[in-house]
């Protein structure tokens, strides 16, 4: 059984950044902020999860119920935890100052966000082919990008 959910090692990350400290072994590479680093990670595993629904999209043949229902629900569960590492304003990352100046629409985009994975995935669970799910696919790609307008930093 395929599962992208990965545990985020937070304790060992901040183990290893303190024994550094300690060493002064930071002098080269500054660790990133472990809120940065913890919501960046749930994002690629949201890149991972859309990128396995979308190769299915393009290749309706292709369609398995199980590997489906893994990732819809991988993403609803995991929409929820992001946020929690938004809080601290000195840690931009590559969020814009939008999250903070706008949180009232920060907060809007991932509630939206919320519903529409929570939607995909029940969807997901009845679906028999990819025409069950590919309208609540759309929605969930929609609320990535609608997102990233405003609240993330061009990187490409
Ligand atoms: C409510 C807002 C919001 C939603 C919804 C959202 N993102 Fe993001 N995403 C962000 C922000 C803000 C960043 C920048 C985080 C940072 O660098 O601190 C980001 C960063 C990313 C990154 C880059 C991670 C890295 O390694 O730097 C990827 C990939 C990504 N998002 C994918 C997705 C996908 C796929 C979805 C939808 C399934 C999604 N995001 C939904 C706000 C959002």
């Amino acid at each position: 059984m395929l599962s992208l959910h990965r545990k985020t090692p937070i304790k060992s990350i901040f183990g290893i950044a303190l024994m550094s400290a300690a060493l002064g072994l930071t002098a080269c590479s500054a660790p990133l902020d472990p809120d940065v680093k913890a919501r960046q990670d749930i994002m690629k595993d949201y890149g991972d999860a859309m990128g396995i629904i979308g190769d299915m999209v393009k290749a309706p043949d292709t369609f398995d119920a199980e590997l489906l229902k893994d990732q819809t629900s991988f993403l609803a569960e995991a929409s929820q935890n992001p946020w929690a590492h938004f809080e601290n304003q000195e840690a931009i990352g590559n969020a814009t100052e939008a999250v903070w100046s706008d949180n009232a629409s920060f907060v809007a985009e991932s509630e939206k966000f919320q519903q529409v994975t929570a939607e995909l995935n029940n969807a997901a669970q009845s679906a028999s082919s990819v025409d069950d799910f590919a309208p609540a696919f759309k929605e969930v790609g929609a609320s990535c990008k609608s997102c990233h307008t405003d609240f993330k930093v061009k990187t490409d």
